[in-house]
């Protein structure tokens, strides 16, 4: 089977790992989940990498969780709760867990689509990147969702409110100035040019001192670390309860058979 995370060094102390199923626009499956969370861990485990660069191939960030995962008849599925109480597993919350367990910086570099969690997974990677023609949506409420990511935290808490709100209970797409304006990425470079940036923050990281590194991003963390994980699970109660609903089903059949 062919690698959907594909790793490589593009600096010294730099780990590239790239999502790559551009047949599916990158969309994040179990296995590429699973992938990209392993990927994540052993570069945080790996003692000459100091920073983590995250893209998408072929033009494209990711297109979100693959919806064909949420279908109901997914057997793999079959424990998560029908009631937002109920403690939740899924391979989309793993991974997240991991990304937010990374403990030196993660700086993403998005060009084309980054959707659901292609946008929510900004909001924990300690910088971030658009070429000028990307393209950001969060989509969850017009699938019958609710958002995930703690981004109902993290996102208030980045673009105010106001902003938050209209990008998450509507669920347009936005483009790459007011993601920066919403505080998911850091700036706006050229078309193209968002990994060339994303690769020189992360080799000027690589030249510091690690250890000044790692306690900086600790400590740049403190203060949100329990809100963050608190509200990515209970974000994930409710999400998987209302996966399963009959307005969320038949949004997902509806893109599926377009
Ligand atoms: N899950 C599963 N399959 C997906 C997918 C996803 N999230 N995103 C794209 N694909 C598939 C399409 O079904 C299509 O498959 P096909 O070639 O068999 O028809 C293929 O990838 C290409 O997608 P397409 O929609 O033709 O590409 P595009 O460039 O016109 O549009 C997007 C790209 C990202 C705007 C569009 O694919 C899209 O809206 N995807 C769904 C995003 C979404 O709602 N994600 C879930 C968030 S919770």
């Amino acid at each position: 089977m062919t690698a959907t995370v594909l790793a490589s060094a593009p600096a010294s102390g730099v780990r590239l790992l790239t999502i790559s199923r551009p047949e599916r626009r990158n969309a994040l499956d179990r296995a590429t989940y699973a992938l990209l969370g392993a990927s994540l861990a052993e570069a945080d485990r790996d003692a000459s990498v100091a920073a983590i660069v995250l893209t998408g191939a072929g033009n494209c960030f990711t297109s979100g969780n693959d919806i064909a995962d949420f279908r109901t008849d997914d057997t793999q599925d079959a424990e998560a709760p029908t009631e937002p109480a109920a403690a939740v597993s899924s391979p989309g919350l793993s991974f997240l867990r991991d990304l937010v367990g990374v403990s030196k910086p993660v700086i993403a570099a998005v060009e084309g689509f980054a959707v659901g969690i292609g946008t929510t997974l900004l909001l924990h990677c300690d910088l971030a990147y658009a070429g000028q023609g990307a393209r950001f949506r969060l989509p969850f409420v017009r699938l019958g969702l609710c958002p995930e990511g703690s981004s109902t935290y993290l996102l208030p808490l980045l673009a105010g409110q106001k902003l938050a709100s209209e990008l998450l209970l509507i669920g347009d797409e936005f483009p790459a100035r007011v993601a920066a304006q919403a505080g998911i990425v850091n700036a706006v470079t050229e078309d193209g040019q968002s990994l060339e940036t994303a690769i020189e923050k992360a080799a000027r990281i690589a030249a510091l001192s690690p250890e000044a590194v790692l306690a900086t991003k600790k400590l740049l963390r403190r203060g949100y670390a329990t809100a963050i994980s608190e509200t990515l699970e209970e974000e994930a109660r409710h999400f998987h309860a209302l996966r399963r609903s009959e307005a969320a089903q038949q949004a997902f059949r509806a893109f599926l058979s377009r």
